[in-house]
């Protein structure tokens, strides 16, 4: 039995798994929920229903932070309840090569916890390999990687957006921000802590963006949130203006196109020509923001393409390096980086 292959990008928000040949797996939120001497009792989409909702002795935690692996021994045990999820093969016979997405701004401290994830799972690791996570999303993006003469991406997730500038097969500048879906949804709490003396939930402010947000003002409509008084600590309520929740979204769109012109004006200019015709490609969940394509082109004077599968783009991209012979070059082991 062939050595089986599988892509993994564990994001801020969502983890997502490739196979080789069958494409994505999985998708759910990159969430575990532990009990005290108990281990996990719930992961995945099954622990962000008992969010904000489970006792003090339950403990619900994103193991990744910002991009990478802050909680090592919760993504450890959380990854194989995925893969074992998933059906993935226990790699008994001949093993599994885990291919990881990582943020190609990060220290090799932080790239080396993706290792020790991989090593310690059950599912019987051989061998562990990191694709720059740029790489990954413009081949899941359907652009001919080493041939292409100049491309820019810009994937907003949901802790970090990253924008990279990639060229002839490799990457020519990429710069982590640690900011994205979820720093505007922390940005709707704060705003309606502020205006309204209500504190409200993770998950309602995050439906306050999904319901309200967008990058370009609209402001007609509002919406009804339960939370609790900040100076009477009873429960309360209030009528959310979509304004609140557009200035938090535009606050951070804002941050990140600055960062996309401040990253043209670093780069060659033949390869910024190149990217003129591709146009400026978009990807992470966080781009399903309403109206960001029009935002986004207003704001870099530049023509921007949306991508159509947002979340799934990175671990589209791996499925392709694990397939293509000719992309192999593009995922390195990471023993040989560490220890070399
Ligand atoms: N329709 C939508 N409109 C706006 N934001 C959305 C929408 N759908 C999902 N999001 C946001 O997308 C983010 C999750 O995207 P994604 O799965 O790409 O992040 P991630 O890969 O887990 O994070 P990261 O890449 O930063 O580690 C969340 O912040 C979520 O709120
Ligand atoms: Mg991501």
């Amino acid at each position: 039995m062939a050595v089986q292959k599988y892509g993994l990008d564990l994001g801020t928000e969502n983890i997502k798994l490739s196979h080789v040949s069958q494409g994505m797996i999985l998708c759910e939120k990159n969430l575990v929920a532990v009990r005290k001497k108990q281990g996990i009792v719930a992961f995945g989409d099954a622990a962000y229903d008992i969010y904000e909702r489970s006792s003090e002795a339950i403990r619900v935690t994103y193991p990744v932070c910002q991009g990478v692996i802050a909680g090592l021994t919760d993504m450890k045990q959380a990854l194989d309840l995925f893969l074992k999820k998933a059906k993935c093969s226990n790699g008994f016979i001949s093993g599994n090569a885990f291919y990881f997405s990582v943020p190609s701004d990060v220290t090799e401290v932080e790239k080396r916890a993706f290792f020790d994830v991989a090593l310690s799972s059950h599912f019987k690791s051989k061998d562990a390999f990191i694709v720059e996570k740029p790489m990954a999303a413009l081949l899941g993006e359907g652009v001919d990687l080493p041939r292409c003469a100049g491309a820019m991406l810009i994937d907003i997730g949901a802790g970090t957006t990253e924008v990279s500038v990639l060229a002839q097969g490799g990457i020519v500048k990429s710069r982590l921000l640690k900011m994205g879906g979820n720093t505007i949804t922390d940005q709707i709490r704060q705003e309606v802590k502020e205006r309204y003396d209500l504190l409200i939930g993770r998950k309602t402010a995050e439906n306050l963006k999904l319901t309200l947000g967008s990058a370009i003002p609209k402001g007609r409509s509002s919406c009804t949130v339960p939370g609790r008084h900040m100076i009477t600590g009873l429960p309360a309520q209030a009528n959310v203006d979509a304004r609140v929740v557009e200035v938090c979204v535009r606050r951070v769109m804002k941050a990140v196109a600055a960062e996309a012109r401040n990253m043209m004006e670093r780069v060659p200019p033949e390869i910024i020509h190149s990217v003129l015709d591709t146009g400026i490609l978009v990807t992470g969940g966080a781009s399903q923001t309403a109206d960001l394509e029009t935002f986004l082109t207003q704001e870099l004077s530049l023509p921007v393409r949306m991508s159509d599968h947002p979340v799934e783009s990175t671990a589209v991209g791996l499925t392709k390096v694990m397939s293509d012979p000719s992309l192999s070059g593009l995922a390195y082991s990471v023993r040989e980086s560490i220890f070399s």
